[in-house]
């Protein structure tokens, strides 16, 4: 079940997605997470940020909705309490996901990251839809996606793969802006913006009106996507994220042309998902003939 992203092996394609497992603290009450491939950590900004004003779930068919607003400690929390706690906890890659305001913020934090040994990838978050001015501002055109990149690039060695948004007319695009500025990697996709109404009380359910959808109901958006952006950016390493709930799902998104695959709402449903898939993984490989995972990248 190995798979490469860049230089870095990994057991197994499978990756808790940022903001579905915090620091991974909870998760490792509900089972080792030594089993997992890697691990992406919640988006990490300059300053400690409470996030958005309650509700900021709803449920969906098919999905949910969160606006979250990317509550976080804060870089410097995260450097000397949360990714050493996590070190304690996973002896495998982690992924420190980063975002921002401004370039300076992205560019601010990933060189804090930079400093830390136990991040394996840094993951630039370009396409939060939860935050005004910032987020997704910078995923949704081609030169903002490269301004970010560069800025990122330019204060770190390690690798930089951007996390892209779908709520885009054309992700090619923005997949090969970034991949041009420099970007080691990308990781698609974020949530898509919906919203929900309280017929009711008819007010809007989330008090940011808007949130980012994703869960099953996203799965064929994202593969296609995935599939784009694999075509476009032959040999650039893939995160293929979206939708993703059972082992099938992950060989979809590999044969799509992810070389591994992040789950996130799944985990909110069941936090013991990934292993869960993990566990499936080599029956689903056996009965499909499949030998090794990393010979079915991009095979469609
Ligand atoms: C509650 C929640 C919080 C999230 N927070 C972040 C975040 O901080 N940074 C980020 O890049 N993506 C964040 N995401 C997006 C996920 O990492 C993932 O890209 C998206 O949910 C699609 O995957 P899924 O359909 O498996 O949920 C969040 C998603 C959810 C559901």
């Amino acid at each position: 079940m190995k798979v490469r992203l860049g230089d870095i092996e990994l057991q197994n394609p499978v990756i808790p997605a940022s903001g579905t497992c915090g620091f991974g603290q909870e998760m490792s009450e509900w089972f080792d997470l030594n089993c997992l491939g890697a691990i992406a950590t919640k988006g990490t900004t300059r300053d400690a940020r409470y996030g958005n004003a309650l509700p900021r779930i709803a449920e969906c068919p098919a999905g949910m909705l969160n606006a979250i607003g990317l509550q976080n400690p804060g870089v410097d929390e995260v450097i000397a309490i949360e990714l050493p706690a996590l070190r304690k906890l996973y002896r495998g890659p982690i992924i420190a996901n980063v975002s921002g305001f401004s370039l300076e913020e992205y560019a601010y934090v990933s060189a804090r990251i930079d400093q830390e040994t136990d991040a394996a990838i840094i993951e630039v978050n370009i396409s939060c839809p939860n935050v005004h001015n910032g987020g997704m501002a910078f995923g949704t055109s081609p030169e903002a996606a490269a301004a970010v990149t560069k800025a990122v690039k330019a204060v770190t060695r390690k690798p930089v793969y951007m996390k892209l948004s779908p709520n885009v007319t054309d992700i090619a695009s923005i997949a090969r802006a970034c991949v041009d500025a420099g970007a080691d990697g990308l990781c698609l996709i974020n949530t898509m913006l919906g919203m929900r109404i309280d017929i009711r009380r008819r007010k809007p359910v989330l008090a940011n009106t808007y949130g980012g959808y994703s869960g099953p109901g996203v799965f064929p958006v994202a593969l296609r996507m995935v599939n784009q952006v694999s075509k476009a950016c032959p040999g650039t390493p893939l995160i293929g994220c979206g939708g993703v709930s059972r082992a099938e799902d992950v060989i979809e998104m590999m044969m799509a042309g992810a070389s591994a695959v992040e789950i996130g709402a799944a985990n909110l449903q069941n936090p013991m998902a990934c292993q869960q898939i993990i566990d499936e993984l080599p029956g689903v490989m056996k009965e499909l003939n499949i030998t090794h995972l990393q010979d079915i990248i991009g095979v469609v």
